[in-house]
């Protein structure tokens, strides 16, 4: 009798402890290992492709003499979207102020790296075809 109480307490005591390490393993978990990262293709079309920049679902195609650069909107610092302003051909960060010319090169702020550069290609239709990953 005294053993079968002593081993359903533990049996309780034990139970608690699983839980409980479920309850704060699970978000942890969740958050930092198991990500699912998957790719979005954003397709510019021809008659987007004449202004030195345009912005589609977080992306910026930039034109330029070399031709055509595509640009993740994604501040590096901390994630806020860039902003480009034309007159003076730069990316700002309305969060804190970074700065990037056109080519996405950072110059100034917290950020301290160059904005995500992005594969392009041509499609069949005269678009312009890039992936981002998200
Ligand atoms: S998020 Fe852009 S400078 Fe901080």
């Amino acid at each position: 009798m005294f053993e079968r109480r002593k081993f359903i307490k533990k049996s309780a005591v034990w139970g608690g402890y699983a839980l409980g390490a479920l309850a704060l393993g699970f978000p942890v978990f969740s958050f930092v290992g198991f990500r699912k990262i998957s790719e979005k293709t954003i397709v510019f079309p021809p008659d987007a492709q004449n202004a030195i920049a345009n912005f589609k679902e977080g992306v910026y195609l930039m034109k330029s003499k070399e031709g055509f650069r595509a640009l993740s909107a994604k501040c590096p610092h901390l994630g806020c979207t860039v902003n480009f302003h034309a007159v003076s051909e730069t990316f700002k960060c309305p969060c804190h102020g970074s700065t990037f010319d056109a080519s996405g090169e950072w110059i100034s702020g917290p950020a301290r790296k160059n904005l995500q550069s992005l594969p392009v290609k041509k499609t069949p239709g005269g678009g312009i075809e890039t992936v981002i990953k998200i």
